[in-house]
């Protein structure tokens, strides 16, 4: 979907756009010099550390991280997709987006849908107040009037058009049924027919950070199939994204540094009744990017707590592959298994909330689950199992950010299998899948990632109309240092867009492997000030260029006996043009 909306227009719609007038126009914000600063609206807090420049198009929390473009600040703040949000903003700033949209969804269309959703949680809440099975079969899953209340459950019953005749204006009119489409409470059939889609179910509103319903989840109240029903993929309702039990979690004026995330709406319900106030679900889907994102933000220890099965040991793993670029900062991932046959509801309810927060605390940290996961999977005694183990967590490693836990990790592994850590360092590196030859890695080793490089990438970003003119030194797309291919195409889509600022450049970015981590570089501040960026600029490409040169060189020269036509011709050019290599090693 995304990929048809044109690039240029996403250009022209982050310059035009005021990130402080639209951000603004939703929280209060206050003019501080040449920016403004706020309460963050994604973290609880007293004193403002939410800034806004205008300036970048970007705003940054110092609190939580939060930060992004204007068009990332409506994804977030409105619950909205990258499409919908590129409506949302093009309506505001007065433009029409040059796409064939089946579905126009203006902003009231929002307003309609967050409404109707509204009116039908009040219709399902007053539902269960009346409805005797439904109460009877909460009691019986042990589930109290005040939690239930708390988390708005309510009960849609046994109807084909309770909905539609309560909301919808008469089942002949199917115009008041559209939106009611939209929002994901009734289904259309083949021949056109419109019914509610949650019938004789019990009802989880989901609510979003700010506590409205985006969506439900509708659980049958005796043993039929499918158990849970949940909404559908809906202008406000993105599943990858949602969290159930995410705001009453934060209601609860509970502790959120720490925070465990189960799989079900009544293992959420259960515990917090129970005590545990900070636990969240996902929605039957696997953990996304999003989800650890949005966790990450409000805590600082993260426990995934699955089934001890199988399919509980798959959930973890993918939740550990999905975590691993954001372990080792400010968030620790770990994760308990519960007894077979258990989830977190039947043991608190068994064990009571200090035996629960035993088990956490106990949990198994990711490295210890990964390195664990690993070494069970391979003979460590045989060079065959050494090399499948390379092939397995080199793909892995190589997805955690550099730094003091990545050492961690490959130490804990190492010793696992019986390695050193440097042997195991070298097995692991890129392109050292084969058996290793005599050739040494033409990338940097793992903890020597160059930092002139991200010193680069910083001002292009700090700087973008300063870094379209800068000189771009011949060679330097040669140059295999982990990022710079990154930065090359950054610097082109400056020199092709001269005019483009911060918040251009990262949405040019946004759905880019390698542009991840753009915004957090964003969200430091520059190293430089503005009137030297170009030329400190010009220092560090010319520095990368000459590090590289020297490394090379000294690669050749360590193999001279053994030097293809090839390389001793490159060897030549090095030796004849040595830049400017009596300079101190920049690294
Ligand atoms: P579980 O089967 O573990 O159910 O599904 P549960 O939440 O423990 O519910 P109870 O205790 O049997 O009442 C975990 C989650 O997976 C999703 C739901 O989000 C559910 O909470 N799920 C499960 C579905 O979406 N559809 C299903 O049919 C089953
Ligand atoms: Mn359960």
């Amino acid at each position: 979907m995304a990929g048809r909306i044109p690039e240029a227009f996403i250009d022209e719609l982050i310059a035009r756009a005021d990130i402080a007038e639209i951000i603004g126009a939703r929280i209060e914000i206050k003019r501080a010099g040449r920016e403004f600063k706020a309460l963050c609206p994604f973290h609880g807090e007293k004193t403002p550390s939410f800034t806004i420049s205008p300036a970048k198009g970007f705003y940054h929390c110092f609190g939580c991280n939060a930060h992004g473009t204007a068009l990332g600040f409506i994804m977030e703040y409105e619950n909205l997709g990258f499409v919908e949000a590129v409506e949302n903003l093009a309506d505001l700033v007065g433009l029409e987006v040059p796409r064939e949209t089946a579905q126009a969804a203006p902003r009231e269309r929002y307003a309609a849908v967050y409404s109707v959703l509204a009116e039908a949680d009040q219709i399902f809440r007053a539902h269960l107040k009346t409805h005797e099975p439904a109460v009877a079969y909460l009691k019986a899953r042990g589930i109290d009037g005040t939690t239930a209340a708390k988390f708005g459950m309510g009960f849609a019953p046994d109807s084909w058009d309770g909905l539609i005749s309560e909301l919808g204006g008469g089942t002949e009119d199917n115009d008041g049924t559209e939106i009611l489409k939209v929002a994901g409470l009734v289904i259309e059939n083949d021949k056109g027919r419109r019914y509610d889609r949650f019938r004789n179910r019990l009802m989880f509103p989901i609510r979003d950070h700010r506590g409205r319903v985006i969506g439900f989840g509708g659980r049958v109240l005796g043993d039929a199939e499918p158990k849970y029903l949940n909404s559908p993929e809906t202008p406000v309702f993105h599943k990858g994204q949602a969290l159930y039990g995410l705001y009453e979690a934060r209601q609860s004026r509970a502790d959120l540094s720490r925070m465990v995330v189960v799989e079900g709406y009544l293992d959420v319900a259960s515990l917090a009744q129970h005590g545990i106030p900070y636990a969240v679900a996902t929605l039957g889907t696997a953990t996304t990017k999003d989800h650890i994102l949005r966790l990450t933000r409000l805590a600082t220890r993260v426990v995934f707590c699955f089934d001890g099965d199988r399919a509980g040991r798959k959930a973890a793993w993918r939740a550990l592959e999905t975590a691993l670029p954001h372990a080792g900062g400010n968030a620790e991932f770990s994760f308990l298994f519960l007894p077979e046959g258990e989830d977190p509801d039947s043991i608190v309810r068994q064990e009571g909330a200090a035996a629960f927060e035993d088990r956490l605390d106990a949990a198994q940290s990711l490295s210890d689950f990964l390195v664990k996961s690993l070494a069970a999977q391979v003979d460590n005694q045989s060079a065959d199992g050494r090399a499948r183990l390379a092939t397995l967590a080199g793909p892995l490693l190589r997805r955690v950010p550099e730094g003091v836990f990545k050492a961690l990790v490959l130490d804990t592994l190492a010793e696992a299998v019986g390695l050193s850590a440097d042997r195991l360092g070298a097995l692991l590196l890129p392109g050292t899948g084969e058996p290793s030859g005599p050739e040494p890695p033409r990338t940097l080793p793992l903890a020597g990632r160059s930092t002139l490089v991200r010193q680069a990438i910083g001002l292009v970003l700090h700087y973008p109309q300063r870094a379209a003119d800068a000189a771009i030194p011949a060679g330097l797309e040669n140059v295999p240092l982990a990022g710079t291919g990154l930065l090359l195409r950054l610097l082109e889509t400056t020199r092709s867009h001269p005019q483009i600022n911060s918040a251009g450049l990262l949405e040019r970015f946004r759905d880019d492997p390698d542009g991840r981590h753009l915004g957090k570089l964003l969200a430091h501040p520059p190293q430089d000030e503005e009137d030297v960026a170009t030329a400190v600029l010009n220092d560090c490409l010319a520095r990368i260029l000459d590090l590289h040169r020297r490394r090379r060189r000294a690669e050749l020269t360590a193999r001279s006996g053994q030097l293809t036509e090839e390389e001793k011709a490159e060897y030549h050019r090095l030796i004849s043009d040595p830049g400017n290599s009596a300079g101190p090693d920049p690294d």
